[in-house]
């Protein structure tokens, strides 16, 4: 199984995740944690992309398309991938296109920015395995505390409100064209197009 997570900020990418990697055993592949992962440990890159996402802008497609392009030459991406976060521009999504990266299925996950805004001040996360929470609306067994590890959850740096803000006008400047462009590609019938499905992101986590 090959998909691609499409949504706004806080639409619930990660945490829809963390399901369906389970249950397809595929890799999540996020360049959202790859860049987190890199901020933390200090790399070029990390220095690099932390003052652009704290600003809520985006690194640029050079770095990310060469960051997934190595990770799909990893072995665990054999029997398909997750995509989350990615693509997020038009020419990322046409590197894809061009070196024959295959997608069975493209989910948007839709969710009104006003409810976005309520969803990012109270998520928490388990950096090391990017797991999501959030204080209300899916609180961990005990409160700041990983429910698999035990380790303290954190807040991301960019989910201060005016962070927020920022990325979801990036977003429906720079990313929602892809709505578009997989909904079109879905429709033509070529073959190697992916499915195209829209869905309510507004529900309980499990609905
Ligand atoms: P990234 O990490 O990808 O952030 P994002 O797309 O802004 O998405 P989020 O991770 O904020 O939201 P999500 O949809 O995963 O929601 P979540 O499940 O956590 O990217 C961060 C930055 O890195 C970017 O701003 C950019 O700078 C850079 N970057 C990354 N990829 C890039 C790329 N391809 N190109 C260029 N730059 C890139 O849920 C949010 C909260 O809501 C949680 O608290 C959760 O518990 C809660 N929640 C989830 N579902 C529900 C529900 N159904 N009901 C109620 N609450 C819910
Ligand atoms: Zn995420």
């Amino acid at each position: 199984m090959r998909l691609i997570l499409l949504g706004a900020p806080g639409a619930g990418k990660g945490t829809q995740a963390t399901y369906i990697k389970e249950k397809y055993g595929i890799p999540q592949i996020s360049t959202g944690d790859m860049l987190r992962a890199a901020v933390k440990a200090g790399t070029e890159l990390g220095l690099a992309a932390k003052k652009v996402m704290d600003a809520g802008g985006l690194v640029s497609d050079d770095i990310i398309i060469g960051l997934v392009k190595d990770r799909l030459k990893e072995p665990d991406c054999a029997n398909g991938y997750l995509f989350d976060g990615f693509p997020r521009t038009i020419p990322q999504a046409d590197a894809m296109k061009e070196a024959g990266v295959a997608i069975d299925y493209v989910l948007e996950i839709d969710v009104p920015d006003e409810a976005i805004i309520e969803r990012m001040s109270g998520r928490r996360v388990h950096p090391a395995s990017g797991r999501t929470y959030h204080v209300k609306f899916n609180p961990p067994k005990v409160e700041g505390k990983d429910d698999v590890t035990g380790e303290e959850l954190i807040q991301r740096d960019d989910d201060k409100e005016d962070t927020v803000k920022k990325r979801l006008q990036v977003y429906h400047d720079q990313t929602e064209v892809l709505v578009d462009y997989y909904n079109k590609w879905a429709q033509s019938g070529q073959p190697g197009a992916p499915k195209y499905r829209k869905i309510a992101g507004v529900g309980p986590v499990e609905a």
